[in-house]
């Protein structure tokens, strides 16, 4: 089919696709013609099909994505966190916290309504406000100014801090693998991901150092439990990524430590005294549970100004009720309490499963959070499907990595949440699933 391109200036062109794409005669992924191609079939300079190309690409119509060419946007969906909709599979792939490490609201919720709240009072409960600037400053570098913005989660708060700093097809450095809500993010918003390799120790520096290369306006990692792989930074390697940063003051470095008071271990910020364009993010979702729907995030001035302008025209403010929740919990001994025996709790389970598919002949490392990042001998996608035989839903590594095209030899399990005799039969599963997928397991030598 000959595409009906038209137009002699750049918006005519411009305006052509868009027609086009209503019509539904251009689908998303459709590929557009080569600049030169166009500009010859309409008599046009060259300049004016890139001209009108760039204006579609800014309106987040089209991408162009090197040999790939130029095609209409895609906006195809992302796989999501938490449970798979409708099966009726075991689903260990959730990335939830247990319901049962929840504290009960009902207690603190009967205390805290307290007086209504106007249209222009503060947007931050002033009790939430002092108990977090503590909070937030520990680890951070203590000539920080710090200003506190609340928003509904972490996801929101790095939508938005995205939103406020960069515009559409703007370069963002992401861990890979990464958080999946972190990359449905950044292609919803039309920017572009630049992956930063992760290891045990946490985003590696000569990955930074690439994507600072390539422009990148902004950073997203996880100093702690890092999603999916559990890597946490090390004292060493936070400094290490402070040095790659040292020249690139003003790229906008976001923090997302989501386990934060579940963490096993310390937090190292990769945020030095000199650096411009900053945010540190905590939600309170893995502790107080996902629907609590709230993040603290501490930044430097400008970018909380920003931030508060970006959050006026849509939720303006977290509820009060929220807040003030919040705040109740976490000045509560017996919460507080709770959240560190919930923290020890999913460290011990998934010790305990590691120790248990090692025995079974698949060695692997228990890192920090809520998943485990499970080594395979054959491609995931093929154990998973061999376990769903079995009656387990896992996700295979596929799902959480940018860069690479080849098949992920990764499960991501949550299995937090199993009994001994779920996590023994599971276990011995995925083991039967990697025999089953052609893989040989680790045979442990008898002395
Ligand atoms: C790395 C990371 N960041 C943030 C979140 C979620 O935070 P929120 O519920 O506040 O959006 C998660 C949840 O899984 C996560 O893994």
């Amino acid at each position: 089919m000959t595409l009906d391109i038209s137009g002699r200036s750049a918006s005519e062109i411009a305006d052509s696709v868009r027609a086009g794409i209503e019509r539904g005669d251009l689908l998303p992924g459709d590929p557009l013609p080569p600049v030169r191609s166009l500009a010859d079939d309409l008599g046009v300079n060259r300049n004016t099909v890139v001209a009108a190309y760039r204006q579609l690409t800014q309106a987040g119509v089209i991408v162009t994505r090197g040999r790939g060419g130029t095609r209409v946007a895609d906006p195809s969906p992302v796989a999501q966190e938490g449970f798979a909709a409708g099966s009726v599979l075991r689903d260990v792939g959730t990335g939830n916290p247990d319901p049962e490490l929840i504290p009960d609201l009902s207690p603190a919720l009967a205390r805290m309504a307290g007086r209504p709240v106007l249209y222009g009072e503060p947007v931050i409960d002033p009790g939430l406000e002092r108990w977090a600037q503590e909070w937030m400053r520990d680890g951070l570098p203590s000539a920080a100014q710090l200003r506190l913005t609340i928003t509904s989660g972490a996801a929101d708060a790095v939508e938005r801090l995205l939103a406020q700093a960069l515009t559409r097809d703007d370069a963002v450095a992401l861990e890979d693998p990464c958080f999946l809500t972190s990359i449905h993010t950044v292609r919803i918003g039309g920017y572009r991901a630049v992956p930063v390799p992760v290891d045990a120790e946490g985003m590696t520096p000569t990955g930074l150092r690439a994507a600072l290369d390539q422009g990148v306006r902004a950073v997203i990692l996880t100093p702690r439990a890092q999603n999916p792989t559990g890597a946490s930074l090390s004292a060493r390697r936070a400094e290490e990524l402070r040095e790659v940063l040292r020249d690139h003051p003003y790229v906008l470095v976001i923090e997302d430590d989501h386990f934060s008071l579940l963490s096993q271990q310390p937090f190292h910020s990769v945020i030095a005294p000199g650096h411009r364009r900053w945010a540190l993010v905590r939600s309170v979702s893995k502790f107080l549970g996902p629907d609590m729907c709230l993040a603290v995030t501490a930044s430097d001035p400008e970018t909380a100004e920003r931030l508060a302008m970006r959050l006026t025209p849509g939720t303006t403010w977290v509820s009060h009720l929220l807040q003030r929740l919040t705040l109740a919990l976490l000045t509560d001994a017996a919460t507080l309490a709770a959240i560190e025996r919930a923290g020890a709790h999913y460290a011990a389970r998934n010790a305990a499963f590691v120790e248990r598919l090692t025995a079974a002949g698949l060695p692997a490392d228990t890192g920090d959070g809520l998943n485990l990042w499970i080594p395979l001998p054959v491609p995931a996608r093929a154990v998973a499907e061999q376990l769903m035989r079995r009656g387990w839903l896992a996700r295979p590594g596929d799902e959480f990595v940018l860069g690479a095209d080849d098949a992920s030899p990764r499960l991501r399990l949550t299995v937090h949440d199993l009994d001994d005799d779920d996590a023994e039969r599971l276990a011995a599963d995925v083991a039967a699933a990697v025999r089953a997928a052609g893989g040989r397991l680790v045979t442990r030598e008898v002395a």
